[in-house]
Formats: C-alpha cells, sequence, structure tokens
C-alpha cells in the first residue's frame, strides 16, 4: 500500500546546521495489518506519519499510495485522499466542544441522512459509549470516551489507513489497553499505522518500526 524510498525531511532549511527529522530510508508497508512505530521523543515517528499521510512534504524521496506518487499531486487532490482514504487520530481528541459526541461523529461524516446517523451511533456503541453518552458534549465525558469518540469519527468514512499519532498518551492504562484493541480490530482489515513513544502499548502489532535520530533502527514481522 505506501512504498517509501530515500525519504528525507529537513525542518530548518534557512540555518546553517541541517537537522534531518528523516534521514533517508527506504520503507514498504502493506494492506493490512497494524504498525507500530517507535522510539524516543524527537526521533522522527511523527514526521514519519504526516509524510506517509500527506499532512507533510519530505524534502526529498518518494512515496507512492497505491502507485500514486502523493508527494508531487496537487494540494486538491491531497485533501480529497485524506478525505475518503485517510482516517486520523491524535493525542488529543479534537472534538468540537460545543457540539454532542454524536455530532462530533455525524461533522466528519462524507454522507448524511438516517443510516449515517444510524452508523455513527454504532459505531460509539461499538467504542463502548452508552446511547446517554451520544448527545452529551466533550466536557461531560471522560478522556477516555473522548477518545474513543475521536476514534469512532476517525471510522465514520471506512478509511483504508488509520493514521494514529500518540492515540494512548492522554489516557491511563486501561483506556490505553481498550483503545489499542479497537485499533488491533480495525486492522484486521485495513492498514492501521499507530506512534508512540510508549512500546508497552504495542504488545499485538503485526509489524513493528523502531526509529533513533530520523531514521529506522529495527524493523521486525514484515515478513510473515
Ligand atoms: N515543525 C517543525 N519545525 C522544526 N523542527 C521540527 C518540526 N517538527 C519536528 N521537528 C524536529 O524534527 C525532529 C523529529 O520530530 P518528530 O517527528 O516530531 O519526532 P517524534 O514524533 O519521534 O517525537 C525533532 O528533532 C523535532 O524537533
Ligand atoms: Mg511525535
Amino acid at each position: 500500500m505506501f512504498e517509501v524510498n530515500n525519504i528525507s525531511m529537513i525542518y530548518d532549511m534557512d540555518t546553517d546546521e541541517k537537522m534531518y527529522a528523516l534521514g533517508g530510508f527506504d520503507l514498504s508497508l502493506p494492506d493490512k495489518g497494524l504498525v507500530g512505530i517507535s522510539g524516543p521523543s524527537g526521533s522522527g515517528k511523527s514526521t514519519l506519519m504526516y509524510c506517509l499521510s500527506t499532512l507533510k512534504k519530505p524534502t526529498e524521496g518518494s512515496v507512492r499510495y497505491n502507485g500514486i506518487e502523493i508527494t508531487e499531486i496537487p494540494d486538491r487532490e491531497r485533501e480529497t485522499l485524506r478525505r475518503k482514504e485517510f482516517g486520523f487520530v491524535f493525542q488529543k481528541h479534537y472534538l468540537v466542544p460545543y457540539m454532542s459526541a454524536l455530532d462530533n461523529i455525524l461533522v466528519a461524516a462524507s454522507d448524511s441522512g438516517k443510516e449515517t446517523v444510524e452508523k455513527a451511533k454504532e459505531l460509539l456503541k461499538t467504542m463502548g459509549l452508552k446511547e446517554r453518552d451520544f448527545r452529551k458534549k466533550p466536557a461531560k465525558l471522560s478522556g477516555g470516551q473522548c477518545q474513543r469518540a475521536a476514534i469512532a469519527r476517525a471510522l465514520i468514512n471506512d478509511p483504508k489507513v488509520i493514521f494514529a499519532d500518540e492515540p494512548t498518551a492522554s489516557l491511563d492504562h486501561e483506556n490505553a489497553f481498550n483503545i489499542m484493541k479497537i485499533l488491533k480490530e480495525y486492522s484486521k482489515e485495513r492498514l492501521v499505522i499507530v506512534v508512540t513513544h510508549d512500546r508497552t502499548v504495542l504488545t499485538d502489532v503485526d509489524i513493528m518500526i523502531e526509529m533513533w535520530d530520523g531514521k529506522i533502527s529495527n524493523i521486525s514481522g514484515q515478513d510473515r
């Protein structure tokens, strides 16, 4: 699904000292499965994820998604690709504070109508939220509930790829475990990429990518 070649990323181009957030490497990822990207803070995990998901453009190198060179397509096409095929989960849930949990899902949906409302409710239910919580605003929900609603929002358009950047970092262990279980389940049919500095949440990944100083220091599970 992804073919990355010789990817590098330099942030501060105008300073003398070039800082490579990504230091030139290749990577190939399959159509489905749970991919963990781990490594210390500053090792380039988020940068790699943003380059894969078109949120950032690498300084050099190629990123192909199903054969499309996504570093070269126009912004409009990139936006369409993100909207239609990708789902995002971040450390913060970024739910709209004045909207209910349910409306937060619906506002992200590409379709509207009764079926979509049913689907959003079904997703919230799968995420472990109770009917009585659907109409609550984020302030009335727990951190774990908000994050699960954010995952429901990421899933509403059946994305082919889920990008999750530190999705469990603001959660206690039990909630973190539940989020990972949900992502694992989704990865049986689709590709799920989870970036985290906390390796303890990546117990059940299909591919494990370890990053160090802008490079992949180890990758395991790829040829199973
Ligand atoms: N927008 C930015 N501008 C300048 N430097 C950045 C920016 N984002 C990240 N960096 C630098 O790039 C390196 C990799 O960052 P990042 O990908 O966020 O790492 P990680 O997600 O592993 O913590 C770090 O040294 C970081 O300081
Ligand atoms: Mg990061």
